[in-house]
């Protein structure tokens, strides 16, 4: 299902404001862009004239947004089904590259602590043979997306690149490794990177079982069904809500820099705290609910109380500002849900 048009070419428009002409007919690999925050960003390159290849092994995916992509300018866009782990798939998608974005992940938390070899194996090593094999192609940049999971459960706030990191799981472990990689790989090997960190990234098209901000599609999926939805805790724990065009912002800025990025790591957020009770009672205005106020359960063990990143090194090193705000971007994701959800599309 297709983003409301209107909303859609503001969106473009804004991106193109602030990347101008730099991405028209640049080549570009995207690693897990059959993915949810993949698609947004494929879908705005395409838009900005960039060649686009696309090498995602459709793990947590499907190629409903390929086909959409493909078709919007078949001419400069490829699609190789393949993993990061295979070096024929990976050097096919990386001919031509110019700069990649590495998004291929696997990016469930409670799947990594059962499975931590097969995370480190796709995250961390993963990363290290995408490193590689964009610096054998002759990519000048590598942007890595990176997770605020680096910070763990540290309560100093907000959340500041110079703090000490404290993964918590098999999954921060191996995403905070990648970041390692990248810098090492900017150090060593003459080809630059970017390590991007994401709070929360929400908007439409993201699986509702998402290990992330599946709060948003979870409470509007209830709320459809005429169902209360639960809070775990009291609702006071506080999230950097973070739409998804922000991030895809972020991307644009760091692929288009014109300077050395070095490996530097920027905290990727909204900078503002809202807690899941604030967000809950936006979602139900936005539906128009009445009653079915949201239950609450047990806090869940080991749950993180608050987080907002410290957005200014962002800002200093690649001029990054949001562009969507909370409400702006919860206006649309909400309505997208709404309606794919009562047909039946998610
Ligand atoms: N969504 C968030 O809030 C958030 C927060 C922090 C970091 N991140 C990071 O951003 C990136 C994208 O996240 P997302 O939310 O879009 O997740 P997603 O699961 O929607 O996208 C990841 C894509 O990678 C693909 N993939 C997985 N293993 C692969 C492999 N071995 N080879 C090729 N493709 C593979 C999946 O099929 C999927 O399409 C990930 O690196 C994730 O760690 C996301």
């Amino acid at each position: 299902m297709s983003e409301h048009a209107p909303q859609h070419e503001t969106l473009m428009r804004a991106l193109q404001d602030r990347t101008g002409d730099a991405l028209r007919d640049v080549g570009v690999c995207v690693t897990g862009g059959a993915g949810f925050i993949g698609g947004h960003l494929c879908d705005a390159l395409i838009a900005l004239g960039a060649r686009v290849t696309i090498i995602d092994d459709l793990s947590n995916s499907d190629t409903r947004n390929i086909g959409d992509l493909i078709d919007r300018a078949p001419e400069r866009v490829r699609f190789v089904q393949g993993s990061i782990l295979d070096p024929d798939a990976l050097s096919e998608a990386m001919d031509g590259a110019q700069r990649v974005f590495h998004l291929a992940a696997l990016g469930s938390v409670p799947k990594s602590v059962e499975q931590p070899e097969r995370t480190w194996l796709v995250n961390a090593s993963g990363t290290m043979r995408v490193l590689r094999a964009a610096q054998e192609a002759g990519a000048t940049r590598v942007i890595y997306s990176a997770s605020s999971s680096a910070y763990g459960n540290n309560p100093e706030l907000p959340k500041r690149e110079s703090m000490a990191s404290e993964p918590e799981s098999p999954y921060a472990a191996a995403k905070l490794a990648g970041e390692s990689l990248c810098r090492s790989w900017a150090k060593c090997y003459g080809i630059d990177t970017v390590c991007l960190r994401y709070f929360n990234i929400f908007g439409t098209r993201q699986a509702a079982d998402s290990a992330y901000a599946a709060v948003i599609p979870a409470f509007i999926k209830r709320w459809v069904n005429g169902e209360a939805p639960t809070i775990f805790g009291d609702g006071g724990q506080t999230r950097d809500f973070t739409h998804v065009s922000n991030a895809v912002l972020a991307n644009l800025l760091a692929a288009t820099h014109t300077g050395a990025l070095g490996g530097e790591v920027v905290n990727i957020g909204a900078g503002v705290r809202t807690s899941v009770n604030e967000l809950a009672s936006k979602i139900k205005s936005r539906m128009g609910i009445d009653g079915l106020a949201p239950e609450h359960a047990p806090e869940r063990v080991g749950e993180v109380r608050d987080s907002v990143a410290d957005i200014s090194r962002a800002k200093q090193l690649i001029g990054y500002e949001p562009i969507t705000a909370l409400d702006d971007g919860l206006a649309t994701t909400v309505d997208w849900y709404t309606s794919a959800l009562r047909e039946g599309i998610v």
